[in-house]
């Protein structure tokens, strides 16, 4: 079976970093770039240029420094937006223009005040500007997960004969759930003429949990693009975290996609982001958090130390993780006890390992965690009482 190419792009530096208390500096925005391109992304929207002198300088930087990924920069359907992007962006080497407007009925009633035919003009006419400055421009289409599905084909439709390369369909608000989301793709793919001369993309929010499901639905259904941030950083509730697509389409090779990202470096690019936005990782997170191949119960440790696939569907190692772990508590067995005083250097035999395990809970009942050094202290305590 052939396998299709997955375009990741990712945007942990523009809906990533407008998250309140994300604010990264240039230099912090150049290390970023550096690390995603390391990592293989295929896009790096490096920010929105119009929106501040600052972002428009770290575009710029942006865009000289990267070589491989194409880098994109945000606008609106604006005609400020698209020549002040694509002034930002005029030493790249391979640019790429990603503007767009609103197109639910809540986006043109209440905020732009516009007719479905007037937003469907400026969505033209913002693609024709852009396609004046670059070859490769990408329409999103805001909200389009409550967009009416037959007037969202008529506007893709259209910004695909103005020149549009990649059709953004965002849900973001983060509403969709995964079966609508992907036969809204679906329907796009079937009812958009032109649609093989470009990509579909996704791109969603997490409001309701379901941004990587929702992901996942859209390249299921014909999306060729992923639009994602590392530890899923973004507005509100956050977007599509890129560790988690990358990982579900790796361990579900039958379904015949894969990306170009080099896993083996998801843990470092994790912890990168999260320390320079000053957004820590939750310790239950997919792939990147703290506990994600640590093993904290008696029945899971026993397995796992038996053979390491009884517990996990991921080689820690492939996404840059040392070695799972056991961690001792309450809840452990003798088994992970004695692997662990093994490791420190105790070998027992049956009874002793029984007399350690009693002191072991008695100690493990008082505290959160048993680490080495109070297990040296116990192993003490029980040569003494032996
Ligand atoms: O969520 C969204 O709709 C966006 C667009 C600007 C692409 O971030
Ligand atoms: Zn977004």
């Amino acid at each position: 079976m052939s396998t299709d190419r997955i375009q990741i792009f990712d945007t942990t530096l523009r809906d990533g970093e407008q998250v309140p208390g994300c604010k990264l500096n240039q230099a912090e925005k150049l290390t970023i770039a550096r690390q995603l391109e390391a990592l293989g992304v295929d896009v790096i929207e490096a920010g929105f240029p119009a929106s501040s002198p600052g972002d428009f300088a770290a575009v710029r930087a942006i865009a000289a420094q990267t070589r491989e990924a194409t880098v994109c920069g945000l606008t609106r359907a604006v005609e400020h937006d698209i020549r002040t992007a694509a002034e930002a962006l005029r030493g790249a080497a391979r640019p790429r223009l990603h503007t767009g407007i609103g197109t639910s009925a809540l986006h043109l009633n209440f905020k732009l005040h516009l007719s479905p035919d007037q937003a469907l003009e400026r969505a033209v006419a913002a693609v024709r500007l852009a396609k004046s400055f670059v070859e490769d421009v990408e329409f999103y289409a805001e909200d389009a997960g409550r967009t009416d599905n037959e007037y969202l084909a008529r506007v893709c439709e259209a910004v695909l004969k103005a020149g549009a390369t990649v059709l953004n369909i965002p849900d973001t608000t983060g509403y969709c759930l995964p079966q609508e989301y992907g036969a809204k793709i679906k329907y796009l793919a079937d009812n958009v003429r032109g649609i093989e001369r470009a990509t579909l993309s996704t791109h969603c929010h997490n409001d309701l949990g379901l941004a990587t499901a929702n992901s996942i639905a859209g390249v299921m259904n014909g999306a060729r693009q992923i639009e994602c941030t590392l530890n899923g950083v973004g507005e509100r509730a956050g977007n599509t975290a890129l560790e988690e697509v990358v990982m579900i389409l790796r361990q579900h090779p039958y379904l015949g996609l894969d990306t170009g990202i080099n896993a083996r470096l998801l843990a470092e690019t994790s912890a990168l982001v999260s320390h320079l936005m000053c957004m820590p990782v939750q310790a239950n997170k997919a792939i990147v958090g703290a506990n994600a191949f640590a093993h904290s119960s008696g029945i899971h440790q026993d397995g796992i130390i038996k053979h390491r696939e009884t517990y996990e569907i991921i080689n820690p190692h492939d996404v840059g993780v040392a070695d799972s772990s056991i961690v001792l508590t309450a809840r452990s067995g003798r088994a992970a006890l004695a692997y662990r005083l093994q490791k420190i250097g105790y070998d027992l035999e049956k009874p002793a390992l029984n007399a350690a395990y009693a002191s072991f809970l008695q100690l493990a009942d008082r505290q959160r965690e048993v680490v080495n050094e109070d297990l040296h202290r116990l192993m003490e305590e029980v040569k003494v009482l032996a």
